[in-house]
């Protein structure tokens, strides 16, 4: 199966058209959605019905910040407050038929097929961040998928697991560059961070976005120019924090 991984799309509506321009000439089967469709950015309703357009099978998980959208009271104590602002703000806009389609995303981790799962912020707990080895390591235990796909921390990343010997060992790479292809290794176990598409926070502006081919596991990740100066002026001409604009220019 070929998959198109989406993540933290974040109501960034000029982001979602360019990765979706990049990626339509690639052949998918299904698409991977890993979490927060909505905050921080200011087009949560346009990001919504794109993804309701894609058509096809979508295998979606909620995000932390579709959750406190659809329920303030779900976690927004855990936000600073320009995302507690965000996801106020996203919840007035929502339509009736963006809101159900968001309801009905599941929480996560998902299975996908025989080896292959997706969570948002890890198969533990969507909320949490896996950043390091030993985050990953409690992850890997938490999980028996082969390879698992997480968002959430907006940084493309690679946590490669191998078993010998008795001896375990985790290695964690940061994936950088316009196209970085990965040929995972059939013995070993991995969890991979496609990047997030509406708000990169790796000091690289560009959207980022994967594409995976599970029968041959090869894992694609693509990071893709767009309109920033539109999606920060939507977000200064919604009275969102500028500071929410801003970030997008430097990727951070
Ligand atoms: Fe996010």
């Amino acid at each position: 199966m070929k998959y198109l991984v989406l993540s933290d799309i974040h109501g960034n509506l000029e982001a979602l058209r360019a990765v979706l321009a990049h990626a339509a000439r690639k052949r998918r089967d299904a698409v991977l959605f890993l979490g927060d469709a909505v905050g921080y950015g200011a087009a949560p309703n346009q990001v919504v019905e794109r993804m309701r357009d894609l058509g096809g099978t979508m295998i979606a998980v909620r995000g932390n910040h579709d959750r406190v959208v659809l329920d303030p009271g779900q976690g927004a104590v855990f936000f600073n407050s320009h995302a507690r602002r965000a996801a106020a703000w996203s919840e007035q806009m929502l339509t009736q038929p963006n809101r159900r389609f968001l309801e009905g995303v599941p929480i996560g981790p998902r299975d996908v097929e025989e080896g292959l799962a997706i969570c948002h912020g890890s198969p533990i707990d969507e909320d949490e961040y896996l950043f390091t080895e030993v985050e990953a390591k409690e992850a890997f235990s938490a999980s028996s998928a082969r390879v698992t796909f997480f968002g959430h921390s907006h940084i493309p990343c690679m946590f490669e697991y191998h078993a010998a010997g008795g001896r375990e060992s985790i290695v964690g790479v940061l994936l950088r560059g316009s196209r970085v292809v990965i040929d995972l290794d059939p013995s070993r176990r991995y969890m991979i961070n496609p990047g997030s598409v509406g708000q990169p926070r790796d000091r690289d502006p560009r959207a980022a976005y994967g594409m995976y081919d599970s029968a041959v596991g090869r894992f694609t990740l693509y990071r893709v120019p767009y309109d920033v100066e539109s999606s920060r002026r939507r977000i200064l001409a919604a009275g969102l924090p500028p500071i929410l604009g801003d970030r997008l220019i430097h990727g951070a």
